[in-house]
């Protein structure tokens, strides 16, 4: 059989990891594909071609349209990133018929309700396992190899540039902007990396998951989201030494109310797996009712990572080429018309563990008055520490650290409000969410 026909549009980290494992596993692919996959034309602005042997025999325009309206190409390989022009060339390549590939998770969680109804229409596939933990084949794991169960709750350290920063920071204690600029240097980083450190990239995933998961549309707009510059190395100290790590965690779970959806740095107990997921790597926890915890674990950023989740896609589009529209697998894992629109919690009505940080006078009747509070909202304290005074700081001042019990978030943003009222509280409250992760 002839090789299928690939355009792929931009040949930068991701765009050129995938050129090289096509290349080099060209015949192991074809032999799983059962036809070769070969990117007949591609679209870069620029690029190294000595990162990218035999990349010469493959014609390179600077026009990325050119490629979507090109008759001999069945399988657009979108790796520009981005909102625009990404999502008007899928458009466009779907509704020229071709099938879609993309690691664009910022796409797909913004756009994907719209792209999958035009794919839908046209009936071609739009496959986006990259999006999701790079290499991990987590959206493979949720669409089908779950689809048994009812999925409780996920949480997923699904940004490998935070969780590098987090790391480097714990175990090192290096500065938060050399850390973030060496994941840059390593092209883990966005093109905006506060889209890593402020959340936004996690925030994408997790809409995408949280779909997946429960069969409601994307809904990123719905998606609580706080980075992690905040975070400070006495709160990591702070942490392990209540037994717990600071991951920056995008969380979901369906509760009798709605859905919660959020991205924070959050404490979770050491003993997890979870918490010992370290550097660029990823890694999702997946709570099904039948299978009880499932972890996924593995490279979420980098060139063939990255490009692995790609190929895999390319070969999973090549295999259903011909089959019927119809009894595909479906975009969001649940048939179009079986989504249902599960409200999405505020804030205020979620209901977690919380780790405070208070600098307190030291003096008599301090903590007395802010464990009054914390009842008067019927919020139980797990421990306390006070610490001593930081490094330089005025000696009568000292760190209270607090863990509580679960409570809904907008009674401890009211005992939060307080306990700054207080004259013997000197500064704002350091709030992080705790989540215990059960798995027993
Ligand atoms: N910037 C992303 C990360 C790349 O650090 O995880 C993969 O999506």
């Amino acid at each position: 059989m002839n090789p299928v026909n690939v355009g792929l549009l931009g040949l930068g980290t991701v765009g050129g990891g995938t050129f090289n494992v096509l290349q080099r596993n060209a015949v192991e692919i074809a032999r799983r594909a059962g036809r070769g996959i070969r990117i007949s034309r591609a679209a870069a602005r620029d690029y190294d071609a000595e990162r990218l042997p035999g990349i010469e025999a493959v014609p390179v325009t600077t026009d990325a349209f050119a490629v979507v309206e090109d008759p001999d190409i069945q399988i657009v390989v979108e790796l520009i990133g981005g909102y625009e022009p990404a999502r008007e060339l899928v458009l466009r390549a779907i509704a020229n018929g071709k099938h879609v590939v993309t690691a664009n998770k910022a796409l797909i969680a913004s756009h994907g309700n719209e792209i999958f109804a035009a794919a839908g229409e046209a009936g071609v596939m739009v496959a986006f396992e990259a999006a999701v933990g790079g290499g991990i084949p987590v959206i493979k794991a949720v669409r089908e190899g779950l689809a048994a169960n009812e999925i409780q709750w996920l949480a997923g350290i699904i940004n490998g540039t935070g969780n590098f920063i987090l790391t480097e920071m714990r175990d090192k204690g290096r500065d938060f902007a050399e850390v973030l600029a060496e994941a840059q240097r390593l092209g883990y980083a966005e093109a905006d990396p506060t889209f890593d450190v402020e959340g936004i990239d996690a925030a994408h995933k997790l809409t995408i998951l949280a779909s997946l998961a429960f069969g409601i549309p994307l809904q990123f707009d719905k998606v609580y989201t706080e980075g992690i510059g905040h975070v400070t190395r006495a709160d990591v100290a702070y942490a392990e030494e209540l037994g717990y790590r600071i991951k920056h965690l995008g969380f979901a779970r369906r509760t009798a109310a709605g859905i919660e959806l959020r991205v924070h740095p959050t404490l979770i107990p050491e003993r997890r797996l979870i918490a010992n997921v370290n550097g660029v790597m990823n890694a999702i926890l997946v709570m099904g009712d039948a299978v009880g915890p499932t972890l996924y674990y593995g490279a979420g950023a980098g060139a063939e990572p990255t490009a692995s989740a790609v190929v895999a896609d390319l070969v999973d589009v090549t295999r259903v080429l011909t089959a019927d529209p119809g009894n595909r697998v479906p975009h969001l894992a649940f048939q179009p018309d079986a989504l249902e629109e599960i409200p999405i919690l505020a804030m205020d009505a979620i209901e977690t563990a919380y780790y405070l940080r208070l600098c307190a006078v030291d003096r008599p009747g301090v903590l007395a008055e802010v464990t009054r509070i914390l009842g008067d909202q019927g919020i139980s304290i797990e421990a306390i520490l006070q610490k001593e005074p930081f490094p330089g700081a005025a000696p009568e001042r000292v760190p209270v650290i607090l863990l509580t019990h679960p409570v809904q978030e907008g009674r401890m943003n009211r005992a939060i409000q307080r306990i700054e009222a207080l004259d013997s509280i000197c500064d704002r409250v350091v709030r992080l969410r705790v989540e215990y992760l059960d798995v027993d």
